[in-house]
């Protein structure tokens, strides 16, 4: 496995590889879990050559202290990488992809209005100006993301619909513990006070779901299972024709987000 910091070096490093292989993108912010490594995996299987990014995007941050609050470990992201198979690391500076001076933003509509959207404004435009940066850097043939930000999922494809990227992008179904907590690299901040109530979030997805199928309110079922936690939102919402119940909540200082799709979709997008 190789380190590339920059864009040049990423794009030299890829360049003989291209026409002969099948390059498979797995954008990520580190403090690598077993999520991220499902996603590795998955590259793995349809990729010749896997590249993960490991960048933690300023621009998509509302609070500076979250930013700077975020967990960093290169040595050990780099060990989880490599054990997964990744091919090579693209870890570039802020300076990298902001020098100064910088000035190009990619506003999207449709999908990134509302809920996120709604709770973190400016969030969709920093992960869509990096994804759209990463993508032009690495010019990967496929990327990976996770269901479990289901909202940023439909901002990708949006931003490779409509700027004609031409990409495929895959996506990953949640990684859990055995608990049932969705695995995110904010879960290191819980403390086991905060994580036990924080299952309040899966039994909520789950009890959304099963009121679903009855024929009753998704929404109100989920709701009823929250009480207690700092709600933010409990929603359905059709991402690409696939209605998905949503839920992001505060426990502590800690913000989670967790999604079920309420009908199982006919074919992996
Ligand atoms: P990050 O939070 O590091 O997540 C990287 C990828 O891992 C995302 O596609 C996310 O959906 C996926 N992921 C995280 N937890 C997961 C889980 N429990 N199961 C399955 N997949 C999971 O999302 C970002 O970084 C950033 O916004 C990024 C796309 C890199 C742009 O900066």
């Amino acid at each position: 496995m190789k380190t590339v910091r920059t864009v040049a070096d990423v794009r030299s490093a890829l360049a003989p590889l291209r026409a002969a292989s099948k390059i498979a993108l797995v954008p990520t912010m580190g403090a690598l879990h077993a999520g991220h490594v499902a996603l590795f995996d998955a590259a793995r299987r349809v990729g010749d050559v896997v590249v993960a990014s490991i960048f933690i995007n300023p621009t998509q941050f509302g609070d500076p202290a979250d930013f700077s609050s975020y967990p960093r470990d290169e040595s050990k992201d780099a060990e989880v990488a490599a054990a997964a198979g990744v091919d090579f690391i693209f870890a570039p500076s802020v300076d990298e992809l902001y020098p100064s001076g910088y000035a190009t933003w990619i506003d999207v509509e449709g999908p990134a209005l509302g809920l996120e959207g709604e709770f973190r404004p400016g969030h969709f435009r920093g992960v869509a100006t990096v994804c759209a940066k990463l993508f032009t850097a690495v010019a990967p043939h496929i990327a990976f993301f996770g269901q479990k930000d289901v909202q940023q999922v439909a901002v990708v494809k949006q931003i490779v619909r409509d700027l004609n990227l031409d990409l495929e992008i895959r996506v990953v179904p949640i990684v859990r513990d055995a608990d049932g907590l969705a695995l995110s690299s904010r879960n290191a901040r819980l403390s086991s006070e905060e994580r036990a109530r924080a299952l309040a979030i899966p039994r909520a997805l789950d009890a959304g779901l099963s009121a679903y199928r009855e024929r009753r309110d998704p929404v109100t079922a989920a709701r009823a299972a929250l009480s207690g936690l700092d709600v933010d939102y409990v929603a359905v919402a059709d991402f690409d024709g696939q209605p998905t119940l949503a839920i992001a909540a505060r426990v502590g200082r800690t913000r989670l987000i967790d999604n079920v799709p309420l009908v199982a979709k006919a074919s992996a997008s």
